[in-house]
């Protein structure tokens, strides 16, 4: 399969695609993963190899008892027992079984646990490197990525990747463990097994060649067939109250049963692949032991082989069945595995953001930038000024979203002074929510700056900036006000101070000054209150006051609302009035509103048309000429 072009097809949903060939960097991932513990990792496998080696040597052992009966007549003529065992009688035997056979167990579970848990570790590592970097990509990828599909990686993807490595694997290591082992012991207890060993070996490899197209095809099938009824159980559930006013159960109840008979047939026939695959390998086993049965019969009479060694070769081959269909059961799933961690690589290698870093903590060296080492501490508790308000500098600022769009803000230059209250006015698309944008740098500009206090942000061109400062710090003197109010499932608290930087009593001063405090007091467990996803128990007034109290308490210079419809209701449009009156009244403000009566007490308004300032000035100058304009 030709390997895809690069940010094209990449983003292709191509579920579980292996391409024949894994990225180098894929290894290197797994290497950082297990880095720590590579010394423990290796023991364990040594150990591991011993516990197998141990169990399956219980069959030559037996050989050799019976070896020990022999008797020489026509039908075999008797080998010499090996020397170390030579002299043990029966119970001597007995006891050489039991020691092994125990040695054997007690490795293996050794193995097992101490594998597995190592294992699981080092993938929930990979895991949270893959997590803060893809927390640090630029917004582009957000944009072009839908999110079933981010979220797709870090739960499907993810999940093969666990239920590989953090345990199965050690039960893959084992197959793998046992076949080696068979072959040693097989040539140990006779070389004339080898060739027929390794000839069946072969077989089974062609045998799982021939069907694994189909196996993976229907694998995936499968997976694929499951989501739909997933999704449309999730559909179903948050359109509960709207499905049960209408009366609508029955045609979700339908539908729900359509796509799940759907799922279900696919599961039979992914049954029925994999019952003929296993039908096969049982069918060239069969064979095998037929072989096995008849050369040995023909070795032993010529005095080739021990009638012993016979009985090793009959239990190997039976095992040897069994454990080949394993193994190519597990290397299918393996291969699963790898996929997800190639997919997960993607994200662990891509640029971030132009001007964000890793933090000092990162554990997987790779090519990102990284704080320094007090960098990060002093940075946590630091402002980009000390100042209640601030200077905005836009100078010759050509935005657009991607190289191959065309510029939504072409050449803008403006300075707003400090506790400047600046209003933004145009046409829908006219690019002011993109000034909002270009304003957090949230996406790299080809031409201009635009800086805060006289600073701009330390992304990847600093000969253009005099006064380097973080991303993040310069991030954080803005404070965005928007309609929506972005809450997270968790506490009032965490809602309020993610960083729980805020004491309770500024926490307390927040909600007052925002009208909250009676709210607050009814609340019955105080900041450990439940905020449901999307604030859902609040209502529209209090989650937007809740938003304003974080605002407050985030204390920037630089305040921007974005009013993103007209059809804003009354009681918010209020908060929002309230919000540039009193509680931001001594920051510098930018504020786009459609409706020209909240603009009417700004110092001055910018009129953007197609991305081009048209009119700066006072509103009772360009308001008129504003209105004019979209009269006409
Ligand atoms: N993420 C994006 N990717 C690509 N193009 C975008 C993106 N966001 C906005 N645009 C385009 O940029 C132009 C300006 O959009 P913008 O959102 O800045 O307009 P606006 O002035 O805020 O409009 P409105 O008043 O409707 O909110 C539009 O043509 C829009 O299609
Ligand atoms: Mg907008």
């Amino acid at each position: 399969m030709a390997s895809p072009k690069p940010n094209q097809n990449r983003y292709l949903d191509q579920e579980s695609a292996f391409r024949g060939r894994y990225n180098k960097s894929v290894f290197n991932s797994l290497y950082l993963s297990y880095q720590p513990m590579l010394r423990k990792i290796f023991a364990f496998i040594v150990v591991g190899f011993i516990g197998r080696f141990l169990l399956l040597s219980n069959a030559n052992i037996i050989g050799v008892w019976v070896d020990t009966f022999c008797k020489p007549s026509a039908l075999a003529q008797c080998k010499p027992v090996p020397a170390l065992f030579a002299g043990l009688g029966n119970v001597g035997f007995l006891q050489v079984l039991m020691v092994v056979t125990l040695g054997g167990f007690v490795c293996t579970a050794l193995f097992r646990i101490g594998f597995s848990r190592l294992s699981a570790a080092a993938v929930s590592r990979f895991y949270d490197e893959v997590t803060l970097r893809t927390s640090r990509l630029p917004i582009q990828f957000f944009d072009t990525n839908p999110v079933g599909r981010i979220v797709t990686r870090f739960s499907s993807d993810y999940g093969n990747v666990f239920r590989m490595f953090g345990g199965p694997l050690a039960e893959f290591l084992a197959i793998i463990f046992d076949l080696t082992c068979m072959l040693i012991l097989i040539s140990v207890a006779s070389l004339y097994y080898l060739p027929m060993i390794l000839f069946i070996g072969l077989a089974n490899y062609g045998v799982y060649r021939l069907n694994r197209n189909r196996l993976r095809i229907e694998r995936r099938e499968l997976s694929a067939s499951r989501s739909p009824s997933i999704a449309h159980f999730a559909e179903t559930t948050q359109g509960a109250s709207t499905i049960r006013i209408f009366g609508r159960q029955p045609t979700f109840m339908t539908r729900f049963a359509r796509l799940n008979n759907r799922f279900q047939d696919q599961r039979m026939r992914t049954t029925k692949v994999l019952l003929t695959f296993s039908m096969q390998m049982s069918g060239l086993t069969a064979l095998l032991l037929l072989m096995t049965g008849l050369a040995g019969y023909w070795l032993a009479q010529h005095g080739l082989v021990s009638v012993g060694s016979i009985g090793v070769a009959f239990t190997f081959v039976v095992f040897s069945g069994n454990t080949l269909q394993n193994f190519f059961e597990w290397l299918a799933q393996f291969e699963e595995a790898m996929t997800g961690v190639e997919r997960l690589d993607d994200y662990l290698r891509r640029k971030l953001e132009p001007g964000a870093r890793l933090p000092i903590s990162r554990e997987f060296a790779t090519d990102h930038p990284v704080y320094g080492r007090n960098e990060e501490e002093t940075l946590k508790h630091a402002r980009l000024l000390e100042a209640r308000s601030a200077s905005v500098t836009v100078e010759d600022l050509w935005f657009r979203y991607s190289p191959e769009l065309p510029y939504v803000l072409k050449g803008l230059d403006f300075t707003i002074r400090p506790g400047e209250k600046i209003g933004i006015v145009g046409r829908t698309g006219s690019g002011k929510t993109s000034f909002v944008q270009a304003l957090f740098h949230l996406y790299p500009f080809e031409r201009g700056r635009v800086l805060i206090d006289g600073r701009g942000p330390n992304v990847d061109r600093p000969d253009q900036l005099t006064n380097n400062v973080d991303l993040g710090l310069f991030r954080r003197s803005i404070a965005l006000i928007s309609q929506e109010p972005t809450l997270f499932r968790g506490t009032l608290r965490e809602n309020l101070d993610l960083t729980r930087s805020h004491s309770d009593e500024k926490l307390l001063d927040a909600l007052t000054r925002v009208g909250l405090l009676e709210w607050f007091q009814s609340q019955p467990q105080g900041f450990e209150s439940p905020v449901e996803e999307r604030g859902r128990n609040l209502s529209a007034g209090e989650k937007q006051l809740l938003c304003m109290a974080r605002c407050l308490l985030q204390d920037a210079p630089v305040i921007v609302m974005d009013e993103a419809t007209s059809s804003i209701d009354p009681q918010s449009e209020e908060i929002l009035v309230r919000a540039t009156r009193e509680f931001f009244s001594d920051r510098t403000q930018i504020i786009i509103a459609h409706r020209l009566s909240t603009l009417v007490h700004c110092d001055r308004i910018l009129w953007l048309h197609k991305g081009e300032i048209r009119m700066f000035d006072r509103p009772e100058k360009l308001l008129p000429v504003f209105q004019n304009a979209h009269l006409t």
